[in-house]
């Protein structure tokens, strides 16, 4: 490795640089003659241009962080322009837009959103190359830091997408679809312990917020449900041990925490938040899906079983499997309300019939007949004689009168045509039916 090399090694190790090697390679990249890439082990110093080299390396050995001094900065997929009007992206705050994709799965859709505390635009100009067809209001109270975000908007050529604003977030009156933010958080407490580097190169505005830290948290608590539609997102990042307090801060809002993720460190980051009573038909939606399945399960448990509908309405399940006709002796067992009645239905039946047949009314006979039929079966089945019976009980007991219309003019004018009818020529009536077909030609 040629002497510069391993001088600069030296003084970078020597001033607790982190990663020397790597820093001193952009070093000497951002100082090639021809913009290369320059790697330590194939280094050719006549690409260098030494001035510019020593001039970043003395910058860089007072702790002025790589990416200030070549003004650039990698977030998400893109690189930013940065300078000391703006914070550096950070690879934390990359969740959040990790977390609206996951929340947003459909890349196309026109969404509305806002960027609070926009800085570089860093949020707002990745969110608008992942969902090219939305669009997004970027705001930040530093003109300074919005000068920026222009620059990066323009290289971007996100002009016509992203709008920027100089105002807070209370300013605003129009509601968004989704609202990120990764706001000033630290205590002044906590900021006079940050490194050097931190506080001598990045705007304090972009760091610092009152009341602990915690001012932003409790406007957004108070007041961003205002700007939100029914089912927006509230995505925004949170500081190291902030999360408690932050719990406590929106208990009291009409926002209800819905997801909470942490960064690489295991430390809790990110906190998105959504409109209550959105989160409460989501959860009816949520519990309505599961009953369907629960119903499902318990058609799938009772699918030997046959589903009644009671006249309540209600449901109920009754095993579709009949009772054995072996186990149960088949009708000898029958019990029935018309146990007892067994032949007098069939006599009534078979009278009914016979008097229709009579009227030349064969359709009304059949229906008769099929009662009749009914009866018989059942008869023979129980293995009562069908004479027997017919003669045991007084049929025209059984049949009230007016279950029969009784015309007799049209019945004597049928009968004689029934008389002529020979019975096989009768139409409804079975060949093997002999007892009914003695009865019906009687
Ligand atoms: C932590 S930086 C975030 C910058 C950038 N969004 C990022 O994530 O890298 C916070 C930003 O909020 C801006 N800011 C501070 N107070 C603000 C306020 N009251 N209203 C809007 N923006 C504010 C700062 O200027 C700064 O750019």
């Amino acid at each position: 490795m040629i002497e510069i090399v391993n001088d600069s090694l030296k003084k970078l190790k020597k001033k607790n640089i982190p990663n020397p090697e790597l820093d001193l390679r952009i070093l000497l990249s951002y100082a090639s003659k021809h913009n290369k890439n320059i790697f330590l082990n194939n280094i050719n110093i006549s690409d260098v241009d030494i001035d510019k080299f020593n001039l970043i390396l003395s910058k860089r050995l007072n702790n002025q962080p790589v990416s200030k001094i070549i003004n650039k900065k990698s977030f998400w997929k893109s690189d930013f322009f940065v300078n000391f009007d703006v914070l550096d992206p950070r690879p934390e705050t990359e969740l959040i837009v990790e977390e609206t994709l996951k929340n947003y799965k459909n890349k196309s859709q026109k969404l509305k959103i806002l960027d609070i505390g926009t800085g570089s635009g860093c949020i707002s100009i990745s969110l608008a190359k992942e969902f090219p067809n939305s669009s997004l209001t970027a705001i930040d109270i530093s003109k300074k830091a919005l000068r920026v975000a222009k620059k990066n908007i323009i290289l971007n050529k996100l002009d016509n997408q992203i709008e920027l604003k100089l105002c807070e977030f209370n300013d605003l009156n129009e509601k968004y679809d989704l609202i990120v933010s990764n706001p000033p958080y630290l205590s002044e407490d906590d900021y006079s312990k940050t490194q050097l580097e931190i506080k001598k190169y990045e705007p304090k505005i972009s760091l610092v917020a009152n009341e602990g830290g915690l001012s932003f948290y409790k406007m957004f608590a108070r007041n961003i449900e205002k700007i939100m539609n029914e089912n927006s997102h509230f995505i925004f990042e949170i500081g190291h041990n902030q999360l408690e307090s932050c719990k406590a801060i929106f208990s009291n809002s009409n926002l209800k925490l819905k997801k909470i993720t942490k960064d690489i460190q295991k430390i809790d980051r990110t906190l998105t938040f959504m409109k209550i009573w959105v989160e409460f038909f989501l959860n009816v939606y949520i519990v309505y899906n599961d009953l369907i399945i629960f119903k499902l399960l318990i058609n799938f448990f009772n699918s030997n079983k046959m589903m009644y509908k009671k006249t309540n309405g209600r449901t109920t399940y009754k095993t579709s499997r009949r009772p054995s006709y072996k186990k149960t002796g088949g009708y000898q067992n029958y019990k029935g309300r018309n146990k007892g009645n067994v032949s007098q239905q069939y006599n009534k039946y078979l009278k009914l019939a016979k008097e229709a047949f009579r009227s030349g009314d064969r359709i009304q006979s059949e229906y008769y007949y099929q009662f009749m039929d009914h009866y018989y079966r059942l008869m023979v089945e129980l293995g009562i004689s069908v004479d027997e019976n017919t003669q045991n009980n007084d049929v025209n007991q059984s049949i009230s009168d007016d279950t029969i219309t009784e015309n007799p003019n049209v019945e004597e004018n049928l009968d004689s045509k029934t008389d002529n009818q020979s019975i096989d020529t009768i139409p409804f009536i079975a060949e093997d039916s002999k007892v009914k077909k003695s009865k019906i030609s009687e």
